[in-house]
């Protein structure tokens, strides 16, 4: 069956930018690349280079300008995609200096979502960032979280942590069985849990590891319905291209079972206050001001 969304992906997680890191090595590669993004629907990307860590080259500055240079590419070839800098932050203890100063660029650069990754082989306790984010007027979206194996042997962690505020961002390869069974397992159940709120490509080539969406995009919807799958690949993403709010908290999934209740439900309250039960209050003006 195919199903394919009324509006547009917009991928905040993608290694797009060329000779920035383990992405594209050249120009050719990146829009090569775009490409295929475009081919699977998806008409913005936030170009992610991992920063902080060994990539402590790419700077706020480098990522700015290579995304530019690539767009001025793109439209030169008539590449209907739009490319906006972001970054991928190994968690380090001067994350949020490097934020500040500009070394490290929330996502699109609206001082709004940080992404941020664990280490693969191991679990690092988050709560003190994601106070430290929040206090700072940011949000944290944790990448891949399905990945890390930590996480794998205790997924437990992982619904006091949305809890806490911090968005969930899994991997299209992932739900498709393209990054091994732990990773489809989790991010499957992630998925249904109501954990996730977006799911993202982490593209870095056109072979190994390309922009695919149109079957992660599906296989949400099998798991937990259309209207889930268009909040997590398209809407949500799009509301942190545009520096705006994405409710945190655990998403109400209507099952087949449950679905009667849910819209018995729907019908005396908000749409928000039923599927998000927790809304993000924070400001961002304290980041602002610095
Ligand atoms: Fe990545």
């Amino acid at each position: 069956m195919t199903m394919t969304p009324q509006e547009p992906f917009v991928d905040i997680h993608c290694h797009l930018l060329p000779g920035l890191d383990d992405g594209p090595a050249t120009f050719d590669a990146a829009l090569s690349m775009a490409e295929r993004a475009v081919s699977e629907g998806i008409r913005t990307i936030v170009a992610t280079p991992h920063q902080l860590g060994s990539h402590r080259h790419n700077t706020g500055a480098v990522v700015q300008e290579t995304a530019s240079r690539l767009q001025a590419a793109l439209d030169q070839r008539g590449v209907p995609l739009r490319v906006l800098p972001g970054g991928e932050m190994r968690i380090e203890p001067d994350l949020i200096q490097s934020l500040r100063a500009g070394q490290t660029l929330t996502l699109a650069n609206r001082r709004r979502h940080v992404l941020i990754e664990l280490p693969t082989d191991v679990y690092l306790p988050l709560d003190r960032l994601l106070s430290d984010l929040h206090a700072s007027g940011l949000v944290a979206i944790l990448a891949h979280p399905e990945r890390n194996r930590g996480l794998q042997r205790s997924p437990e962690l992982l619904r006091p942590l949305v809890r806490h505020g911090c968005l969930l961002q899994i991997t299209a390869g992932s739900l498709v069985g393209h990054l091994g069974d732990h990773a489809r397992q989790l991010a499957e159940k992630l998925v249904q849990q109501g954990l996730v709120h977006f799911v993202a490509t982490d593209a870095h080539d056109t072979h190994n590891r390309p922009p695919a969406f149109q079957e992660a995009f599906r296989r949400v919807g099998e798991l937990a319905g259309q209207e889930t799958a268009l909040e997590i690949c398209c809407h949500n993403p799009a509301s942190v291209a545009a520096g705006g709010d994405v409710v945190v908290g655990v998403r109400q999934i209507a099952t087949k079972r449950t679905n009667l209740t849910f819209r018995l439900f729907q019908t005396f309250f908000s749409e928000t206050m039923v599927r998000w039960p927790i809304k993000q209050k924070h400001s961002v003006e304290p980041f602002l001001r610095m």
